[in-house]
């Protein structure tokens, strides 16, 4: 057989032939490896999953080595030039883009499920003044589960769709509440005479004008920045919807768990923590040594590596590219000469070139939001609305493979074999 792998199990000498499908073999196909006929059967150790491919996929390709990120087959480059964030979530969601008349249905139904039930803001309003804007909105989506009982038949297409439309809609009303209790400043309600970006940032910064229309570079850079964010595949808080979604509980609630896996410093909390880092740093003569410290292994270098990418994340790219047009409305971001500098070094540096390590998606759009004056704290909810997309084409994915059941990883149990309990008196 050509496309298969042959495996000798040298504990009997029986060899196998497992089918090659896809670049993979099977994980179970390892189970028929047994040395007596009641032993378990072989399994496969893959901590953190390094190796392991645990979906088919047709959403989101990577190549890591080539630096290749596409949507459904779109390069990112071409979506974020063209395309907008409503049409790319459209895209992710049901595989094609969208016709004119499928795409102004669809922006309709957003823009007329924007407003949350005003319950919502009461349970805002609970919050502490200080409290990180991160965990107000992971716990705002899983609250409002309990606003759609009828959430809970996710094996219902239709129902799917109706909840689909209401996180994408409601994410960035609730980002901009979480933003608004932060600055002890009054909910503004929706616009929907707006679009998405623009309404977002209009929730955000707008004081009492009933007029106020953002500038259109920064709505453009939002809308970038949102399709830029849209999905990456099987990242940790994909395969936290994912995981989660698996035991079949309700999108807002699978939706928060994978929010919660997105804020944590290694996924994307990261674009605060290169914030937090080059606000240490505080100056470009003090990078070598900065550096020294990374290369003993006492700091990391946030902002750099990448599961992934053995090269340059293409949405790091268009970031930098885009920070440039920001700056001309915003003014530029003095911490941009560090990291530039923190690039030209790290990229020329023996450590981070055998180590293949490269910007990736979050190393520069912190800079951005910074300029835009949006606390620090605040950027990982950035993240999350444009990700919000990725999460449900994910979700329904998963919960329309036939070959998907709930995931239950194994495990090698390497801990002490029964003994009899003892009593507290005689330990
Ligand atoms: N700074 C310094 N060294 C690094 C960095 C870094 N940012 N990232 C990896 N390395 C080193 C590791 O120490 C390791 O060195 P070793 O071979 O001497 O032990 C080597 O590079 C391989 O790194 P791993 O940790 O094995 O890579 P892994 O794939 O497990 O981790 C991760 C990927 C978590 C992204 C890592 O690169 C990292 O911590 N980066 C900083 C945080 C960050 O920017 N996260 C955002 C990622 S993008 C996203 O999630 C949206």
């Amino acid at each position: 057989m050509a496309d298969s792998l042959s495996v000798t199990d040298n504990r009997t000498g029986n060899t196998f032939e497992l089918p090659i499908v896809d670049g993979a073999v099977s994980a179970m196909s390892f189970r028929q490896m047994k040395t007596e006929p009641d032993d378990f059967g072989l399994m496969v150790y893959d901590p953190a999953f390094k190796n392991t491919a645990s979906c088919r996929s047709t959403i989101s390709f990577i190549d890591g080595d080539k630096g290749i990120l596409r949507h459904r087959g779109y390069p990112i480059e071409q979506l974020a030039e063209k395309s907008t964030y409503l049409e790319v979530a459209q895209l992710l969601i049901n595989g094609e883009l969208p016709t004119q008349v499928e795409h102004d249905a669809f922006r309709h139904e957003i823009r007329t499920h924007t407003f949350v039930h005003e319950n919502m803001k009461k349970f805002i309003e609970g919050f502490r003044y200080d409290s990180n804007p991160m965990s107000m909105l992971i716990s705002s989506i899983a609250a409002l589960s309990s606003f759609y009982p009828e959430a809970g038949e996710v094996s219902s297409p239709e129902v799917r769709r109706q909840q689909l439309i209401r996180l994408i809609a409601k994410i960035p009303t609730l980002a901009a509440f979480a933003y608004r209790h932060t600055q002890g400043l009054p909910y503004v309600y929706p616009r929907n005479d707006l679009s998405y970006p623009a309404n977002f940032l209009s929730m955000v910064f707008n004081i009492n004008d009933v007029n106020h229309t953002p500038d259109p570079v920064l709505e453009r850079a939002f809308d970038v920045l949102f399709i830029l964010h849209a999905d990456h595949e099987q990242n940790c808080s994909a395969t936290a919807m994912r995981v989660v979604g698996s035991s079949q509980p309700d999108p807002y609630t699978a939706l928060s768990a994978a929010a919660a896996a997105l804020y944590g410093p290694l996924h994307g909390g990261a674009n605060r923590m290169v914030l937090y880092m080059l606000e240490r740093i505080g100056s470009v003569e003090n990078i070598p040594n900065f550096i020294k410290k990374v290369k003993a292994k006492e700091e990391l270098l946030m902002g750099f590596g990448h599961r992934v990418y053995r090269n340059y994340d293409p949405r790091a790219r268009i970031i930098k590219g885009l920070a440039h047009e920001v700056f001309e409305v915003t003014g530029t971001n003095p911490l941009l000469d560090i990291a530039v500098e923190l690039e030209r070094i790290a990229l020329e540096d023996d450590y981070f070139v055998e180590r293949k390590l490269y910007p990736n998606v979050d190393f520069y759009s912190g800079l951005i939001y910074q300029a835009m004056k949006f606390p620090i704290d605040f950027y990982p909810v950035l993240f999350a609305i444009g990700r919000t997309a990725g999460w449900l084409s994910q979700w329904c994915e998963m919960l329309t493979d036939k070959e998907q059941k709930i995931a239950r990883p194994r495990q090698l149990y390497v801990g002490k074999g029964v003994r009899d309990y003892v009593p507290v008196s005689e330990r």
